[in-house]
């Protein structure tokens, strides 16, 4: 039994009889997670990279948020992970070369989403400013304040953020080169 689902899609097909094909797309988890995390990071960046631009009246507010956004990407890619797990992506399709390119960026980006908000969460703890999730819920750390590591974790941190963004880049380039380009039927997979 198959837990990928399909669904139909109108093509460039000019026959009545032809204009409906069938994509198989991933499973209902994981376009739901895609679409979840894919929202968090959109927001939790660009919160993050604004904070050093912002008046001191309201930075911590940038922080607090950035932070509690932030943290919600690392526990909704603990259930990613668990869901990948589990549950059987479509078929790859296309080259060799290009399955495993898509591969490597996938599976960095995964990686780059664990590592963000973890050296993010230690750093903040180890500067001595433990999270207070949205100002809400006090979040127990391994880490108490810790100034000779600090600075590392944030420059892990803030290194992650540029090659996250890269990879975003490429992702978004390939989505791009397949549905604009190629116009075959890639960004439906996730959809
Ligand atoms: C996927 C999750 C996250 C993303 C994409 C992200 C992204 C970023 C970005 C782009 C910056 C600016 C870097 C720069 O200016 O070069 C930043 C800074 C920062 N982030 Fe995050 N972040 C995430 C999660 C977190 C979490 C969970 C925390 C803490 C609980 C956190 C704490 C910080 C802090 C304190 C800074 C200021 C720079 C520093 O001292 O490290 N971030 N983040
Ligand atoms: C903003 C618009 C976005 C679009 C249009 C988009 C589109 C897509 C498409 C079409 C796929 C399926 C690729 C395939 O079948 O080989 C996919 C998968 C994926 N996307 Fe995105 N994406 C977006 C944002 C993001 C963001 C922000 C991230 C994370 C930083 C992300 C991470 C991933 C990952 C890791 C996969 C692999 C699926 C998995 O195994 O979980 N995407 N995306």
């Amino acid at each position: 039994m198959s837990n990928t689902s399909e669904t139909n899609i109108l093509s460039k097909a000019t026959r009545p009889s032809e204009a409906v094909i069938r994509v198989e797309r991933y499973p209902a988890t994981s376009r739901i997670l895609h679409w979840v995390v894919a929202l968090l990071v959109l927001a939790t960046w660009p919160l993050g990279f604004f904070i050093q631009f912002t008046k001191k009246e309201v930075s911590l507010d940038f922080y607090m948020v950035h932070e509690s956004f932030g943290f919600l990407v690392l526990w909704f890619m603990l259930l990613r992970v668990g869901n990948k797990l589990i549950a059987r992506p479509p078929h790859p399709e296309g080259p060799a070369i290009q399955r495993f390119a898509a591969a490597a960026v996938h599976g960095l980006i995964y990686v780059f989403l664990i590592v963000m908000p973890i050296s993010g969460f230690l750093a903040t703890n180890a500067h001595g400013f433990p999270l207070v999730w949205f100002g809400l819920v006090p979040v127990w750390s391994p880490l108490d304040k810790a100034p000779d590591i600090a600075g590392t974790l944030s420059a892990v941190h803030a290194w992650s953020a540029w090659i996250l963004l890269m990879l975003f880049a490429l992702h978004i380039g390939a989505v791009l080169l397949h549905h604009v380009i190629k116009r075959d039927n890639t960004l439906y997979r996730i959809l």
